[in-house]
């Protein structure tokens, strides 16, 4: 089976993309799979690289890119030397005669249901979420709204328009601060992987973070800060069953767990398994599950959670429907401590991309 393994895109996580598409690259069972990878540049050109992108660090990319950017390396296409093929990309999967494309992207056009859409335009198999998951997913103030449908335990909330902010921001601050109280995590609704988050611990700085948050997007998350917060993930995998993996913990290098301490200090610790009681372990998969349904998810995803060190309040945080693909990454580290290695659960998720591609041609399209 040739498997377009759909890397890059037209994020900021992009090069967060390249490490994780090296890492799926480089375990597929190349007795039953042939990897085609297919780069999406920054300016949304899709292309076939001359070589697949090989392992390296995020860090090390987003290094390169810092670099780059301050004009110290020139006409280096993010390290992966480019041959811009077709540029209309549904053209391109199709002339691959590929048999499923797994989307490696993070972000938005990527992760965010518009690659979905147009693999489902073109009826082509694709590992993970579908379109509305991937959308909601990536919405963090839609996303609240079906956790609260679905009696999710999360922190209390408000979702602020960019419009109303500028047209009434003192009221809104005076809300907030009377509301919710502070510290306060101030969120645009559709990004990762950090960006654009603040933590506000006073209102004097409440504005600065809200102007900050409403340049990436037209939405902005404001939400209470679980005190002595504990970062618990959790990994779930399935179509129809579903299977939650053993919990994992993050413990960030820094203050939160900000784009820093994700991707360039490396001092952040995974702890697998999180160390925690049964009673919690089984309340963390169980959510998850339940995050995963309620988001309408197929495939994978990672359900990252809030902890209460204290009280053991357990707050339901986001759903990430393409989580970090790295050997080191979260996701298939959870797998790996749950029982399935790496090159295995690429196996799985191809098996499920064909399994839901085959029941969806399975429906009616026409009656009577
Ligand atoms: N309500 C909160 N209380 C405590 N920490 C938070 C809260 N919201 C976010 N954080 C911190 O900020 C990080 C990023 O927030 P998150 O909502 O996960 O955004 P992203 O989608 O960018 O990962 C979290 O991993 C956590 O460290
Ligand atoms: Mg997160």
């Amino acid at each position: 089976m040739r498997i377009g393994v759909l890397f890059g895109g037209r994020s900021g996580e992009h090069e967060v993309s390249l490490a994780s598409a090296a890492a799926v690259v480089h375990h597929l069972d190349l007795s039953h799979y042939e990897p085609v990878p297919i780069l999406i540049g920054k300016d949304g050109r899709w292309s076939q690289p001359e070589r697949p992108p090989t392992v390296v660090q995020a860090s090390e990319l987003i290094e390169h890119a810092r670099l780059r950017a301050a004009g110290t390396v020139r006409n280096h296409q993010d390290g992966i030397p480019g041959r811009p093929r077709i540029n209309e990309p549904s053209a391109m999967v199709q002339e691959l005669a590929l048999d499923v494309v797994f989307p490696v992207l993070h972000g938005p056009y990527g992760e965010d249901g518009t690659v979905q859409g147009l693999l489902e335009m073109i009826d082509m198999p694709y590992v993970g979420a579908g379109v509305l998951a991937s959308a909601v997913g990536m919405d963090k103030a839609v996303m609240k709204q079906l956790f609260a449908a679905n009696n999710l335990p999360q922190v209390d909330y408000r979702i602020i328009r960019q419009s109303d902010w500028t047209s009434t921001p003192d009221a809104i601050c005076k809300m907030i601060a009377s509301e919710l109280g502070f510290p306060v995590f101030v969120k645009p609704a559709n990004l990762g992987s950090s960006v654009g988050i603040s933590k506000v611990t006073s209102a004097k700085n409440l504005k600065a973070a809200m102007a900050y948050a409403a340049e990436f997007d037209r939405k902005v998350v404001v939400e209470q800060a679980v005190p002595n917060a504990r970062e618990i993930e959790c990994a779930v995998l399935g179509y129809n069953q579903l299977e939650a993996s053993i919990p994992g913990e993050v413990v960030p290098s820094r203050e939160f767990y900000d784009y820093e301490a994700k991707y360039v200090d490396e001092g952040s610790l995974l702890r697998i398994p999180a160390p925690l009681d049964t009673e919690l372990t089984d309340k963390v998969q169980h959510l998850a599950v339940t995050a995963f349904r309620a988001i309408d998810g197929s495939g994978m995803a990672r359900v990252d959670f809030l902890l209460n060190d204290e009280t053991k309040e357990l707050f339901v945080s986001e759903v990430n429907t393409i989580p970090g693909f790295t050997t080191v990454s979260m996701y298939p580290k959870l797998w790996e401590a749950s029982g399935v290695a790496y090159v295995e659960l690429l196996n799985r998720l191809i098996q499920l991309a064909l399994e839901k591609h085959a029941a969806k041609k399975l429906l009616r399209t026409s009656f009577p």
